[in-house]
């Protein structure tokens, strides 16, 4: 059993093949962290782990003669203003002023699995075997507010899924100031921070620096999880571990709205990181028999480097947080209309593309913005989810069946969460749009953001959407957010409520996905925001693919790519193929290298087909034939592994290995060509070092082939010829090996 409980002792062991994450009551009753690591042989006590010595300037907590202080105690929970001088996990004002609790142990449960979070997205389990959990019941005893800590340890992944619910008994109400998800406490300090940070068109490239004495973190307050600039996750790793060896711990939080992922080191060296929703804007008020529940912080261990890390999360998030129809499905390849024509079509041009997608074995036809209300440009007509027929004479139900008879699904855009002053929408309800009264409502890309936090406007917009649904054949909605949150006020909440304001904005976001997925469920979502500012685990429980970033030039997707697989499975990545010169970068590629790294997602074109060449549409229907024969394998079935990477080389490489190893798929990728450049040999890893296989890829048409024994081609590698990188294009040229035995 993955828990291990020592009643006599008061410790709790979680565990399973590869880790052990230990606790225990500490004689005031509080929980103390002991170890979180590499699984170590369970005891009876692990209280000699607790390290205490008389220091100055020390307070103590408990009568003499005690030496329980906890200034050096790593806490499981820790809260300000008992010792403690470090950032804390909880903050809870009182009613006389005070913000000192003393939370407590009471009691605790075990069950097998792992319950749903209410109302919030959450990793789940099928059977009850693959999972157990354990909750601890606390309370701080004055003012009756009751904490559970709750810690699901799968049993098959080196991952804890953690989070914290409050609730108040007492007379008087309280006000939740501070609730992180997780609090970790590290033995040490020697540990590099990793981060997915970047802006618009350079979403999650991977940063990494040392610790350091004192605060170091992310924190994301656009309203959007961090939007273009932070990914909800953070990792602490060791200085030696690579992308195949050494230790690595990620954090990765389950949520959608604002965060903060915090990293502290004292001066003796301890390391404590947390992780949950930022307590920037956040105060939520707790009356008498009201519960907050944080959203989840999932924790991964690994020893096998960030590879192994990001193995788990790909397992995790693609088999566990992402739900429905199209969790274990591969994905249709489509044609997405917004590169091709912007705002700029007819019924006519449109259904001209799609004749052109289905010509080239396309499975999808894409509509994007533009369709609605007076949507010529991005000025008006957010919000009037109704179809401009002047535009579109059949409607979207006829345009969705004509779509249909060509031979294509029809997919639909919408961007609900917002609304343009120029819209009917507006006109009847200003005050549905977030703003302070009194003050300037911000603005961007000419729109205001709908107020989610009030439950009639997502009903309103429910029920907008469910019409076109119903009325029409749509197999897919992409659905956008295109703007950050300002001037957070909800005018539907009382002042002592006005903190709670963004937290239940995304509430509202999640209420809408969950009725929409749930009435719709055959409909595959993809959730977008200005690109890939929107990438989270949250989304991916109602949403299983994202758009990964607007920028779509090949040499700069490698480095999104990659950053992205840290977290997230391949099969969440929407990735198209889009023209040259690039419309962001203004950069041109050959086709065969954006097709390829494209098919490392979810795969579509983004372009007018009907412009292309005829030995370019060859080209795209090669692509075509080659994504329909192995997106099984890549989206689905295979193990992803990066190999080289973009951030530190000119060159870039992953594979995606089958699980019974006998076939796999390598890219290889270069920036810049180089002349008279030394030999290069392109290391594989996943493989069966026994087996022999046959690597094959194509070079201007021809196809050639190399064998060697698993070993070899992980110790030695593929020998690279340059002449195949110069003949492919030379500068951003790739390779695209497949690979059987
Ligand atoms: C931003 C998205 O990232 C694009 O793909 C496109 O859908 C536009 N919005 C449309 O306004």
């Amino acid at each position: 059993m993955p828990i291990i409980i020592h009643e006599k002792t008061g410790t709790f062991h979680l565990t399973n093949d590869s880790v052990s994450y230990i606790f225990r009551i500490m004689e005031n009753e509080q929980l103390e962290n002991l170890y979180y690591g590499k699984k170590i042989h369970d005891r009876e006590d692990f209280s000699h782990l607790h390290e205490e010595e008389m220091r100055p300037q020390m307070s103590i907590s408990v009568p003499e003669p005690s030496l329980l202080s906890m200034h050096y105690t790593r806490q499981e929970y820790p809260s300000y203003g008992t010792g403690d001088y470090r950032s804390p996990a909880v903050s809870v004002l009182q009613e006389n002023g005070s913000r000192v609790v003393n939370f407590t142990y009471d009691s605790h449960e075990v069950f097998a699995g792992k319950k749903p979070l209410p109302g919030l997205p959450a990793t789940y389990v099928e059977e009850d075997s693959e999972a157990e959990t354990l909750e601890v019941h606390l309370s701080d005893k004055l003012t009756g507010t009751e904490l559970v800590l709750s810690y699901t340890v799968f049993a098959d992944l080196p991952a804890i899924a953690r989070h914290a619910r409050f609730r108040q008994t007492g007379s008087e109400s309280v006000v939740l100031e501070k609730a992180m998800s997780a609090s970790v406490e590290f033995l040490d300090m020697n540990y590099e921070l990793v981060q997915l940070s970047g802006a618009w068109a350079r979403e999650r490239y991977v940063h990494v620096r040392k610790l350091d004495m004192g605060f170091q973190g992310i924190q994301g307050l656009a309203g959007t999880a961090g939007g273009a600039e932070q990914n909800p996750f953070i990792a602490l790793k060791r200085p030696e571990t690579t992308e195949f060896s050494g230790e690595v711990y990620g954090m990765s939080l389950v949520y959608s709205g604002n965060f903060l992922a915090n990293v502290e080191v004292s001066t003796f060296d301890m390391t404590r990181a947390m992780l949950g929703v930022s307590p920037e804007n956040f105060a939520w008020k707790l009356e008498t028999g009201e519960s907050f529940t944080t959203p989840e912080a999932v924790l991964v261990y690994s020893d096998a480097g960030l590879n192994g890390m990001s193995r788990a999360f790909h397992r995790l998030y693609g088999r566990r947080l992402a739900r429905g129809k199209w969790r274990d499905e591969p994905r249709p390849i489509l044609l997405n209309n917004w590169e091709g024509t912007y705002f700029d079509f007819t019924e006519e041009k449109l259904l001209a593309m799609a004749r052109e997608a289905k010509e080239a074995g396309i499975e999808l036809f894409v509509l994007d913005d533009g369709w609605f209300g007076a949507r010529n440009d991005d000025w008006a007509g957010l919000g009037d989810w109704y179809c401009n027929l002047e535009k579109i004479p059949s409607g979207i139900g006829g345009l969705s069946r004509k779509i249909e008879e060509i031979g294509l699904k029809f997919g639909l855009w919408f961007e609900l969460e917002m609304v343009n002053p120029d819209s009917d929408l507006f006109r009847a309800h200003p005050d549905w749009a977030i703003h302070v009264p009194g003050r300037f409502r911000s603005h961007a890309r000419h729109q205001y953001v709908l107020d989610y936090s009030r439950p009639e406007v997502v009903d309103y917009i429910y029920e907008m959407v469910a019409k076109i649904l119903a009325e029409s054949k749509i197999s897919y909605i992409k659905w956008d957010m295109n703007r950050y949150m300002t001037e957070p006020y909800s005018v539907g909440l009382p002042a002592d409520r006005q903190g709670e304001m963004m937290h239940r904005y995304i509430l509202g976001v999640y209420s809408l996905y969950e009725r929409l997925t749930t009435a719709f469920p055959e409909i595959l979502f993809e959730s977008c925001a200005s690109g890939g500012a929107r990438f989270d685990p949250g989304m991916l429980y109602y949403a299983p693919q994202a758009w990964c970033s607007d920028d779509t030039d090949a040499s700069e997707r490698v480095k999104i790519q990659y950053g992205t697989t840290f977290v997230y499975p391949v099969v969440m990545m929407g990735s198209h193929v889009s023209a040259v010169p690039n419309h962001q970068l203004f950069r041109t590629t050959p086709l065969k290298t954006r097709g390829a790294v494209a098919s490392f997602g979810t795969f579509g074109y983004e372009l007018v087909l009907g412009k292309m060449k005829p030995e370019e549409l060859a080209v795209v229907k090669d692509q075509v034939a080659f994504m329909k024969k192995y997106r099984r394998l890549i989206q689905i079935d295979g193990t992803f592994i990066r190999l080289l990477s973009p951030f530190e080389h000119n060159e870039a490489g992953w594979i995606v290995v089958s699980e019974d190893k006998r076939e796999a798929l390598g890219l290889y990728f270069q920036r810049l060509n180089k002349v008279n450049g030394s030999w290069v040999r392109f290391k594989l890893a996943g493989l069966d070092p026994d087996r022999l296989y046959t690597v094959s890829w194509e070079v201007c048409g021809e196809r050639k082939v190399y064998e060697a024994y698993g070993d070899e081609l992980m110790s030695v590698g593929i020998p690279v010829n340059r002449a195949d990188l110069s003949a492919e294009g030379g500068d951003f040229a790739a390779l695209l090996y497949e690979i059987k035995g």
